[in-house]
């Protein structure tokens, strides 16, 4: 059928649109829609294969889609390995990337690549199985902005300073998150990923055992809740113990992580301080309350994380395999 003039012309219009867009740095949401349609069906699958094998899944894709973000940008550099041992993983503040999240986006990068060679960034695979992972655990759907290309820079040198310490105070979180365009509302809502996943005992020591020089014990954590970490985490106890981070509901994704805050139950000082702090009280009693209050807002944040740093158009480069550049 031929074209009328009107067709022709929105045509035309979409295509500029779509590539003034791109040319501005920003991301869309139909980025392969005629370059590989299947992507983000291809991705599910082998989240939900690699899901279906182990939970840990999960936690480990959602965090390492942070780390890459926070640092270098979200260009997949957190996912490099150098044989010299100095590439951003390999930093002593990579903290424990499990590597469940790295192998779900080798292997969907693979599936990927099977399908539409060259085109699909590492970058944009790990976004996608990012959301993929928390609708697997009963999260929301939402959709994904795409068009990210792959970084050419991953150093260990480049994280210090780059992520949030468990330690941190309402002011450090919101001057850190600040830095990467994110709000204090982002940042109490991207906190809530802590509904899943595991953590190591050092993490948190410090608020069982040696809190200040009047408390041993941290006197915002639940008395409870304190001897039960204590039981699962005696002092010296072995540096592979994790235990989960929402004692509540460890494999769902859910609003209880801010029910566990009102309840003096946040594993973290970067947790707790979020319901102790009275400027932001007010927003975990909130999202403790009304889950799609909560859910609302962890879309919007996770969709404005994913465009921290981000490289397009003809910056970087659609890596062959993830963990090395081309
Ligand atoms: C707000 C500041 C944050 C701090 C201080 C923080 C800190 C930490 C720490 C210390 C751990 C435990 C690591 C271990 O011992 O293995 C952890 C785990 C985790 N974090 Fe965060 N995090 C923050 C924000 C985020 C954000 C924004 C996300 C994602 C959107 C996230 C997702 C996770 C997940 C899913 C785990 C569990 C990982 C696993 O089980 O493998 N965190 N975080
Ligand atoms: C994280 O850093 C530690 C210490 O530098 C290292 O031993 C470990 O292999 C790193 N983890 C990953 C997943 O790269
Ligand atoms: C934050 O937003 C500004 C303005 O849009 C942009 O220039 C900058 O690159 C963004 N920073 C990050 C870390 O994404």
């Amino acid at each position: 059928m031929a074209d009328t003039p009107q067709r022709t012309i929105i045509y035309w219009l979409f295509i500029v649109a779509v590539l003034t867009g791109t040319a501005h740095g920003q991301l869309i949401e139909n980025f392969y829609a005629s370059t590989c349609p299947m992507v983000e069906a291809i991705v599910k699958q082998t989240v939900n294969t690699k899901v279906s094998q182990t939970f840990t899944t999960i936690p480990a894709t959602l965090r390492l889609f942070f780390h890459d973000c926070f640092v270098e940008g979200c260009d997949a550099s957190v996912i490099i390995a150098s044989p010299n041992g100095d590439a951003e993983k390999d930093s002593s503040d990579n903290l424990s990337l499990a590597g469940d999240g790295f192998d779900t986006v080798i292997k969907a990068k693979q599936a990927v690549e099977a399908v539409c060679p060259g085109v699909v960034s590492c970058a944009d695979v790990l976004a996608i199985a990012a959301r993929d992972v928390v609708v697997a655990a009963g999260g929301p759907l939402f959709n994904v902005q795409l068009g990210r290309r792959d970084g050419l820079i991953s150093k260990a040198s480049r994280v210090e300073g780059n992520l949030p310490l468990p330690t941190f105070n309402v002011n450090q979180l919101n001057t850190m998150f600040a830095r990467h365009n994110l709000t204090q509302l982002d940042m109490i809502a991207l906190s809530g990923a802590h509904t899943l996943g595991f953590s190591h005992c050092n993490r948190f020591a410090n608020r069982l055992y040696s809190f200040s020089s009047s408390s041993k014990v941290d006197p915002s954590l639940d008395p409870t809740y304190a001897q039960q970490l204590m039981a699962s985490c005696p002092q010296n106890v072995a540096p592979d113990i994790a235990i989960n981070m929402d004692p509540v509901t460890a494999q769902t994704f859910d609003n209880v992580y801010y029910q566990n805050l009102v309840a003096g139950k946040g594993l973290f000082t970067s947790d707790q301080v979020l319901f102790t702090n009275p400027s932001t009280q007010s927003t975990v009693n909130d999202f403790a309350n009304n889950p799609g209050d909560f859910n609302g807002a962890f879309i919007t944040a996770m969709r404005k994380l994913g465009q921290t740093g981000v490289k397009t158009g003809n910056q970087g480069e659609i890596r062959r395999d993830c963990t090395a550049f081309n």
